[in-house]
């Protein structure tokens, strides 16, 4: 009877060992220790055994059931901490989601430049404007003082839409056009800059692209001179790059202003920087959108801006501006 017993123990170490959860080790505890158990039947004819051998049965017994009740209580001690856990990682909240190689991203060079641009310009108290970058001829060209065939229409080689009259529709080629419906659509004083998106059919190269940015800068009110234009053009060189820098004006030609001049600045280390054209809106402009030369007078600017950041971020080809690679992009 001996052997019977230890054989029970060893079965029944060996179940509560191979059980993988709470229920299957309570139905292993039934099983050794319920009514029907095979320790229960061998209690159950102990009274019909020789006082000596009831005793050492006895004694088996006790010892048995103390050794599977601690294989029990050591193995739901074991499945409880591995609930506890799983329930845990189950219920994580994980906060560290966000690493380094996962970056929600960031404003682009460009965009960052422009936004950089508008903010100077309105602590210079202008107002922030926009206009389609689909246009029609009259607003890039025509409105302008540049009228079909005018030679310095070739000045920028244009991308034609397929839309309405034949050459009518063009993806315009600078911001000068918001110029024009601004003063369509306002009565001066007019004090506002006008960023957005530009085309030109070039192919690209270091210093060139198909697709890039500008802003333009308008004013138009009574008694607005030439020295206004070139302050203004100072005032915003200082507050965009510093203190140390400084602007100058070259004369030149534009067919909406008159008289026209390009501008430059002035790095500390003492070398220049071509930023882009201005001058007083020509009379002829004003005409054309129903506002009175004899009245107001006008000054306008206006520079590219990818030429701008990669000048200010080192980046020696525009292409990278424009591309995708996400080693450049991340840089800024
Ligand atoms: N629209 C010119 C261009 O894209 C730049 C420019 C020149 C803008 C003179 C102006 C201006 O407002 O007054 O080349």
């Amino acid at each position: 009877m001996t052997d019977d017993i230890a054989r029970i123990v060893d079965d029944g170490i060996g179940r509560i060992a191979r059980v993988g959860d709470l229920d299957s080790l309570a139905e292993v505890d039934r099983d050794l220790f319920g009514k029907q158990s095979a320790l229960a039947t061998i209690k159950a004819g102990m009274r019909d055994l020789e006082p000596a051998e009831r005793k050492a049965i006895g004694q088996a017994l006790n010892e048995a059931q103390t050794r599977l009740r601690a294989a029990i209580a050591e193995r739901r001690e074991s499945l409880s901490a591995d609930l506890r856990r799983q329930r845990l990682d189950d219920e994580r909240i994980d906060l560290t989601e966000l690493r380094p190689a996962q970056r929600p991203g960031h404003l682009h060079l460009v965009t960052q430049t422009m936004e950089r641009l508008e903010d100077v310009f309105v602590g210079m108290g202008f107002t922030v404007a926009e206009g389609p970058e689909v246009e029609d001829d009259w607003h890039n060209f025509t409105a302008l003082n540049l009228p079909a065939h005018h030679p310095a229409r070739d000045m920028q080689d244009t991308f034609f839409v397929d839309l309405g009259e034949p050459g009518d529709v063009v993806m315009r080629t600078h911001t000068s056009p918001v110029q024009i419906r601004l003063m369509e659509s306002t009565t001066p004083p007019i004090y506002s800059v006008m960023p957005g998106r530009v085309y030109r059919q070039e192919t690209a190269d270091a210093t060139h692209l198909a697709v890039f940015h500008q802003i333009e800068c308008l004013v138009v009110d009574e008694g607005i001179s030439f020295a206004n234009l070139a302050s203004t053009i100072d005032t915003f060189t200082k507050a965009y790059f510093g203190d140390g820098f400084s602007s100058r004006l070259r004369p030149s030609y534009f067919p909406f202003t008159e008289p026209s001049a390009e501008f430059d600045i002035r790095r500390p280390d003492g070398s220049w920087l071509e930023l882009g054209g201005c001058g007083m809106v020509n009379p002829n402009v004003l005409r054309n959108v129903g506002i009175d030369p004899e009245e107001y007078s006008g000054f306008a600017f206006g520079f590219g801006l990818d030429r701008l950041a990669a000048m200010r971020h080192g980046v020696p080809d525009l292409r990278q501006i424009a591309s995708v690679d996400i080693r450049f992009v991340r840089q800024f």
